[in-house]
């Protein structure tokens, strides 16, 4: 069986200061037991996980996902709208250069990651507060359909709103997004009231999602998967969620 790879990166104490859209205080010790149990969790889906160390120097850090592009053996490294967020990039480069990644970099425009949706050999990206268009074309190198999408305003992200399960399926926050954007993947909904618990990392049948939030689980679970829950209140209260932790190729 081929090894998915997950790439985290650890909670430096200075995650208390990551960059956020409200006032609510974040606790880094109780983020960084959440972080372990999140790598936990990943392990339990199959992945085969490597943490780096976390930066004092870089407080959003632990979102690893938002610096780059993963298809097949090749990334995109992305360019950060945030100045702040531009210096997670290299160290990332760095290792998945010495984990045998062909490394390209982003020469226009901004995108985060965390826009990036590879389902079913086709991208979608969301146009946001964080990535463009000229992020988006800067993508082709990758080789693969992109099919651009407006963020719905107030999201940060577009993976905030929805995620692949698997290749072909789709877990989408209801009253978000047209689904008809995802026109021959199966959809699946999480109500509106649990939109965070539409971004989830699965692998095959198991899916590492957000505790706290029983309907979507249990739509989940109906829908033929295996949650596996993972309390993440600190992570989010950094406005990131599951696919946001780590690098998955
Ligand atoms: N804290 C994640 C971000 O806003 O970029």
């Amino acid at each position: 069986m081929r090894v998915v790879r997950a790439l985290v990166r650890s909670v430096p104490a200075a995650y208390r200061h990551a960059t956020r859209r409200h006032d609510q205080p974040i606790d880094s010790d109780r983020a960084t037991a959440q972080h372990v149990a999140y790598q936990a969790a990943l392990r339990s889906a199959g992945f085969a996980v490597e943490a780096l160390a976390g930066d004092e120097s870089l407080p959003d850090g632990i979102f690893v996902e938002d610096t780059a592009v993963i298809v097949g053996e090749r990334v995109m490294m992305t360019r950060s709208a945030l100045p702040g967020r531009a210096l997670e990039r290299p160290p990332i480069a760095a290792a998945l250069s010495a984990r045998g990644l062909e490394v390209l970099h982003m020469t226009a425009g901004v995108c985060d990651g965390g826009d990036v949706l590879l389902v079913g050999g086709r991208l979608f990206a969301g146009i946001s507060e964080r990535t463009d268009a000229a992020g988006i074309a800067a993508l082709a190198p990758l080789g693969l359909p992109i099919t651009a999408i407006d963020v719905p305003a107030g999201v940060l992200h577009l993976k905030c709103v929805c995620s692949p399960l698997g290749d072909d399926a789709i877990l989408l926050a209801e009253g978000t997004l047209d689904p008809a954007i995802f026109r021959g993947l199966q959809v699946h909904a999480v109500p509106f009231a649990e939109q965070w618990a539409a971004n989830v990392v699965a692998l095959g049948s198991r899916v590492v999602m957000g505790a706290g939030y029983p309907v979507a689980a249990d739509r989940v679970s109906r829908a033929g998967y295996d949650p596996i829950l993972v309390e993440v209140s600190e992570i989010e209260a950094g406005d990131g969620s599951m696919t946001c932790l780590s690098l998955r190729w």
